[in-house]
């Protein structure tokens, strides 16, 4: 590649704004002084990738990418240092000073770039077909008749491939192309001594990437009625042609999207040219295949919103509802809209216009899984064992909602869909949940030693039928085992057990009447600036304290047997104490947050007040986002 001359490099490098480059590939909001947006280089669900508009560069805090717009440019295309600089001078219509490429100097170019090259040249040829070619007449009438108008045409680049054998394969070599390249992007089809092109007497679709580079072709034949050659024909996998991270229309889309925070996404190549048409510029397609993990990254980007809009035939819906359930798993809200029978959102648009199109996609919009339940809520009316099915896949569904609020909000639409208890969802979901882990779970090998003491032994969680009570009450009681039996026991830089728990656990408030008087009998004596020992409880005047003290004392440590009788060493408690009354404060403080959320989860339920809601949510957020804390603190790890 020819050299860039360094003020021309100076030149693009001041006048690329890191918020203009940075902003064509996700939306970035602003905080304070900078800039915020989920990371484009890594996956995460709260944005930690921060542009400064003053320092004129980028920034993530989880994975560390940083730089100005011209890396950025390199890291998000994984392109060169000169290709970068190219893409930026055409952005800013900065002219770089240099000799077209050669064939000859294309040779020289790395493969990824050759394939760009060659690909290029194709759309180019391909275009200059359906203009300017006498055969191109065919492919105009086609498209006009499919009611493509001549902006649409141009704005996605369609051209048509000659009926002929070698057409674009003859123009290329030609043109000092390689045939290397021409193979290895699909264009051209060699067999036995045969070169022939792989589309012929199509209209050819150009495939772009997020950048605007063509990196494949869709093509659709003219002919309505021959078997013998697919409807649609598409460009092999190469070097740049990934199907799986490409969508169809996100380079025209991409803008739209994030202005709209609305991803439509329909199956066809001229679904997506007729609702452009129709003005609905914010609309990307899958092209044929099952949507992927990384088309939805890709979409996730610009907007956490896709609406899915469906071909009206049953069968094909229900094929693609694991696509959807693959949305859901990525934490993007899913918006379902079905086209009467017969009927694709191109047909559709072009039958009834687009305003009448527009009311009816915003009317007929409905949640993915209530559409969902919906769907089987219908086929198994009257037959039980379908229906208990129908629930169990709907619950898989809403399984993969990664925020539980939004889980638990579907679990109560659902159960007036299906007509049943929302308890009985969410106990179907905590079974799939508890086989998930167990699943999970591998056998432990190995010395025991180092892993957490037995105590208490029941401590995680998933305990079915225990009430919230009783589960509070069990973790209240380990803090006051622990302070009766180890009251004054140092565990660190001169802190008593009593310091300690009284000191972490002073908001909290004991449920369990017994053990908040227990706890007042400690705070009492501290006050006295005295320990509590043993004897002031065994011969406390109160009966029901002293026998649960007696009992409380009488548990120093629990061994299972398991541990004891394999000789496995087991430290005793006390060795470990620091340790156990830290997880001890930390699975109380737990169990009480679980509590208050699900308190406030009720409170939520009884608001109508839409800015009440909001309230409620933002103080349910918080607690989440303080109980997340506490699991991370214990290690445990929660779906969620
Ligand atoms: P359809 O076959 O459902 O499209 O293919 P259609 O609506 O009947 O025909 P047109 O496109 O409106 O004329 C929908 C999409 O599936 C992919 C293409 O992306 C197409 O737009 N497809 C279909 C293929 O990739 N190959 C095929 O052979 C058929
Ligand atoms: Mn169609």
């Amino acid at each position: 590649m020819s050299l860039i001359p360094k003020e021309t490099v100076d030149q693009i490098m001041a006048r690329a704004d890191i918020v203009e480059v940075v902003g064509e590939f996700v939306s970035l909001k602003k905080k304070g002084q900078n800039m915020w947006a989920c990371c484009p280089f890594h996956h995460e669900k709260s944005p930690s990738f921060s542009v400064s508009p003053a320092k004129g560069i980028y920034k993530c805090f989880g994975c560390g990418k940083a730089g100005n717009p011209v890396q950025f440019i390199m890291d998000v295309e994984g392109t060169s240092f000169p290709e970068a600089l190219k893409y930026l001078a055409k952005k800013y219509g900065i002219e770089i000073p240099e000799e077209a490429p050669s064939p000859e100097s294309s040779r020289e170019q790395n493969e990824r770039d050759s394939q760009f090259i060659i690909t290029d040249f194709a759309n180019k040829h391909f275009q200059q077909n359906l203009h300017e070619h006498e055969q191109g007449g065919i492919g105009k009438a086609y498209l006009k008749e499919r009611g493509i108008s001549a902006a649409i045409v141009k704005k996605f680049e369609l051209g048509y491939s000659l009926d002929a054998w070698s057409d674009l394969t003859d123009a290329a070599l030609k043109a000092g192309y390689k045939q290397q390249y021409l193979e290895a992007t699909g264009l051209t089809i060699v067999k036995d001594d045969k070169r022939y092109d792989r589309f012929r007497g199509r209209v050819m679709f150009p495939i772009h990437n997020v950048s605007g580079r063509v990196v494949g072709f869709g093509a659709r034949t003219l002919k309505s009625n021959d078997k013998k050659s697919p409807k649609y024909l598409n460009s092999p996998e190469s070097e740049i042609y990934h199907k799986s991270n490409v969508l169809y229309g996100l380079y025209q889309a991409r803008q739209a999207m994030r202005m709209q925070d609305m991803c439509y996404l329909v199956e066809g190549y001229l679904d997506v040219l007729s609702l452009h048409q129709g003005g609905i510029d914010n609309v990307v397609a899958s092209s044929g295949t099952s949507l992927t993990d990384g088309q939805i990254k890709l979409i996730g980007r610009y907007t956490q919103h896709i609406t899915v809009l469906y071909d009206g035939d049953a069968a094909g819906i229900k094929a693609s509802l694991r696509g959807i359930d693959l949305i859901l798993e990525n934490g993007l809200n899913v918006n379902v809209v079905t086209f009467p029978e017969g009927e694709d959102p191109d047909s559709y648009i072009q039958k009834v216009g687009d305003t009448a199109f527009k009311n009816y996609v915003q009317q007929q919009a409905q949640d993915f899984i209530s559409f969902k339940a919906s769907l089987y809520a219908a086929d198994t009316k009257d037959n039980p064992v379908k229906k208990a099915e129908a629930i169990r896949e709907i619950v898989a569904s809403i399984a993969k909602i990664p925020d539980s609020i939004k889980r638990s909000v579907f679990f109560r639409s659902c159960s007036l869909i299906f007509d049943i208890d929302e308890q009985v969802l969410v106990s179907e979901y905590n079974k799939m949940q508890l086989q998930d882990r167990q699943q999970a779970q591998t056998p432990k090998t190995g010395s025991t030693y180092g892993q957490e003491p037995p105590l208490p032994p029941e401590a995680e969680p998933q305990e079915k039928e225990e009430s919230d009570t009783d589960v509070l009450k069990r973790y209240e009681r380990e803090i006051v085992r622990m302070l009766l039996n180890y009251p004054d026991r140092v565990l660190e830089e001169g802190i008593t057990t009593c310091q300690y728990m009284l000191e972490q656990l002073e908001d909290v408030e004991f449920r369990t009447p017994l053990y908040a008087r227990l706890m007042e009998l400690v705070k009492e004596k501290l006050c006295e600036e005295k320990i509590p020992v043993a004897e002031d409880f065994i011969n406390y005047p109160d009966q029901e304290i002293r026998a649960e003290a007696i009992s409380l004392l009488s548990e120093q440590h629990e061994l299972s047997h398991n541990w004891a009788t394999h000789q496995i060493f087991v430290p005793h408690e006390s060795d470990l104490l620091p340790y156990g009354a830290e997880r001890a404060v930390l699975r109380l403080k737990w169990r009480n947050v679980q509590l208050l959320i699900k308190m406030e989860m009720e409170k939520l339920r009884l608001v109508t007040d839409p800015e009440e809601q909001i309230r409620q949510l933002t103080t349910i957020r918080s607690l989440k986002s303080f109980e997340n804390q506490l699991c991370d603190m214990l290690g445990i790890v929660i779906n969620r």
